[in-house]
């Protein structure tokens, strides 16, 4: 279309003006994860115990209140659990949420230091030109402090609520991720109104103004799991989130990411998500998490596990045509099925504030520079962090 700015680039690697600076300075950052989400990531009965603390923190008085918490401990930045449909069962899991846009809008005023992340499925029918304009105005208000989750949305229920009653390929969801986040960097950094014609998203004169505060552009993180997933967050993301089953798998998966990002003349920093049950000994956190899987959610579990029909997680852990049939553990086998109850199969740490120290340390150790972290006890695990583990973790050279 005539005088519009021809898009030179489709796809990534694609930095107008560069990437933004994300050190912190802290060698391990630290991340509140989950907060705005009924049950956060435990699904066990467990919860129902004492609703309001394990299960609805995340009412908004309570959500602000434990987000302040997280900055006044040291928290560099917080992410939503982004959901549109939830996993039912007894405990009506992730069943509610604020939402992972407008609660990023709403916190910028109440914070002053933390990093304020919302999430985008490119998969749900947004356009680029949308969270190019909802995030230079959030970045804008809360004075460089926005960033972006950019995830795939792999569920196929979530698809067929946006209106698609065919799923889109999993490949194909991170090609249009890679044409998504293109976009939204013109629409970042350039001052004319540019014309972009892509497989997926095409723009005529699209522009943004005022533009984000921060320079040349907001963080953006990634969370993808399988090869192409972290192909795309090393094209185009600043901070990759990776999910391995052992120390040595973190290892392999943040070589892997630094390899990739040098070979499209990036920097990438890996992150990975924990999911933690901290006491004051080891066998008072392992006789919590015991409670908790003796009460586990079945229906709740065996829901997420059907919704990851798509994801790279099923490669790994069930079989290509299995179905969920009369299967106790859902055909991840009972060990994983915990994992995905308590956790959706983040990295477990359970034990005294010692043992979680030292399993933040491991972690270090294998590369990781940042834990996004939900606790089964947010307001507890935020005190204990502030208390006793973020002084053991300063003793360990791991935060100033
Ligand atoms: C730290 C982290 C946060 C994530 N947050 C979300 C989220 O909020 N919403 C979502 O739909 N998927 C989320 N995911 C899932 C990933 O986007 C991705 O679909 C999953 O890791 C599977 O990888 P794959 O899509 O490459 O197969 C998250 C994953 C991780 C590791």
């Amino acid at each position: 279309m005539a005088g519009f700015k021809k898009a030179a680039v489709l796809r990534g690697p694609f930095d107008p003006g560069g990437q933004p600076e994300t050190r912190t300075g802290d060698v391990m950052e630290l991340g509140f994860f989950a907060w705005n989400i009924k049950g956060g990531m435990t699904a066990s009965k467990g919860v129902l115990k004492n609703p309001s603390r394990y299960q609805d923190f995340w009412h908004w008085d309570s959500a602000v209140r434990l987000v302040q918490l997280s900055e006044k401990v040291g928290f560099d930045y917080q992410v939503p659990f982004a959901r549109w449909v939830g996993q039912g069962g007894e405990t009506s899991y992730n069943d509610s949420n604020i939402d992972f846009l407008s609660s990023a809008a709403a916190l910028a005023p109440i914070t002053d230091n933390l990093g304020l992340f919302s999430t985008a499925h490119v998969t749900y029918k947004f356009h680029p030109l949308h969270f190019a304009k909802f995030g230079a105005t959030i970045d804008f208000i809360s004075k460089g402090r926005w960033g972006l989750n950019i995830v795939s949305g792999y569920s196929a229920r979530e698809q067929a609520a946006f209106g698609m009653k065919e799923p889109i390929p999993h490949d194909q969801a991170y090609d249009m991720a890679d044409e998504f986040t293109t976009l939204l960097k013109y629409l970042w950094t350039e001052d004319e109104r540019i014309e972009f014609e892509g497989e997926f998203y095409q723009s005529y004169g699209g522009i943004v103004s005022p533009k984000p505060l921060r320079s040349p552009r907001p963080v953006i993180m990634s969370a993808g799991n399988s090869d192409v997933g972290i192909d795309f967050a090393c094209r185009q993301a600043d901070w990759a989130f990776v999910i391995a089953p052992t120390l040595q798998g973190y290892k392999d998966r943040v070589s892997e990411v630094h390899r990739l990002a040098a070979k499209y003349k990036r920097k990438v920093r890996a992150a990975t998500m924990v999911y933690v049950i901290e006491d004051s000994t080891d066998a008072r956190a392992e006789a919590t998490k015991q409670w908790l899987e003796d009460e586990v959610d079945k229906v709740a579990v065996r829901n997420f596990v059907d919704s990851l029909k798509r994801s790279s997680f099923r490669g790994d852990f069930v079989s290509e045509d299995f179905t969920l049939g009369d299967d106790p553990w859902s055909g991840v086998g009972k060990e994983m099925f915990m994992r995905i109850a308590l956790g959706i199969g983040a990295w477990q740490i359970v034990g005294s504030y010692e043992s979680v120290a030292e399993r933040i340390r491991e972690l270090s150790d294998a590369g990781i520079e940042s834990i996004l972290i939900c606790f089964f006890d947010p307001l507890g695990g935020l005190h204990h962090m502030e208390d006793e583990i973020i002084p053991i973790l300063k003793n360990m050279g791991l935060r100033k």
